[in-house]
């Protein structure tokens, strides 16, 4: 890639950090999109609008009382807070995030929300602060896309997890080919377009990692209504590019198991 990629992801998302506590209404149904029924309730406001996701990881994720759980890039901390009240106070959630801005909003959302089993950590996903096998299930929301060493951050995932433990995550997928124009613009690839694999490329990296029970089902795919939605400034992107990504990628629920 001709440009650093954590440093475009990491002012992208910083500056997003900034600007989520202060709009109003899109981010709101972003969130709204994704997480249906109780999901939202008792959720502070400031963490719903900082909401980035592609899709709702706990829908499949399955967590139960008293699992330590992990979630990879937990931006404004909406995922947290969530899994928060499934695991109970005997359970606790990690909330791994390299951002100094969002590991600050996600504080002030815990402290807003009051709860105690959760703690959101600065690291890298490719170098996970953990120990091995000491997380039950481990969550993402469009994150896994976003990082140049995919291989990498999945087996650290992998290296965490428990036996038997679950990878339950969110993240873009592509459904077709597009242009190395596309593959290759810092704001696409920050915006969660252009870093997003093939289906068969991301079995195949969790099937070498040594996954087993591997399933990815595209669930949102990315029409132009909701590209025109997503963060990235599309004054940089031409017209041919954004017609090209309609339909092109989608969210997906991707589940695994270490055995
Ligand atoms: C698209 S946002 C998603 C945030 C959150 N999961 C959500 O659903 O709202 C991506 C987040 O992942 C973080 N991130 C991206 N790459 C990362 C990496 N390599 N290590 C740690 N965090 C990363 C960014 O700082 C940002 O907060």
């Amino acid at each position: 890639m001709d440009f650093d990629v954590k440093k475009e992801v990491q002012n992208f998302y910083g500056e997003i950090a900034k600007k989520k506590t202060c709009c109003s209404c899109q981010e709101i149904s972003r969130a709204q999109r994704n997480y249906d029924g109780d999901y939202l309730e008792n959720i502070p406001e400031d963490a719903i609008k900082a909401s980035l996701g592609c899709a709702n990881p706990l829908v499949f994720a399955e967590l139960k009382e008293g699992e330590t759980v992990l979630d990879l890039g937990s931006g404004g901390g909406i995922d947290v807070l969530m899994s928060s009240k499934f695991v109970g106070k005997t359970g606790k959630i990690y909330g791994l995030d390299m951002t100094d801005e969002m590991l600050e909003l996600a504080n002030k959302n815990k402290e807003k929300m009051g709860v105690e089993n959760v703690e959101f950590i600065k690291g890298f996903i490719e170098n996970i602060p953990l120990e091995d096998k000491t997380v039950d299930a481990i969550i993402s929301n469009c994150v896994i896309n976003l990082t140049e060493d995919k291989t990498k951050a999945l087996s650290e995932a992998y290296r965490v997890l428990k036996d038997g433990g679950r990878l339950a995550i969110a993240d873009v997928v592509s459904l077709r080919p597009v242009s190395q124009e596309i593959k290759k613009q810092a704001q696409l690839w920050a915006g969660c377009i252009s870093g997003a694999m093939p289906i068969e490329d991301y079995k195949l990296i969790l099937k070498n990692i040594g996954f087993k029970d591997i399933s990815i089902e595209p669930v949102h795919i990315y029409t132009k209504a909701i590209i025109d939605g997503l963060d990235f400034d599309k004054t940089l992107i031409s017209k041919e590019n954004l017609e090209e990504m309609d339909g092109a990628f989608a969210g997906a629920h991707i589940k695994a198991y270490k055995s």
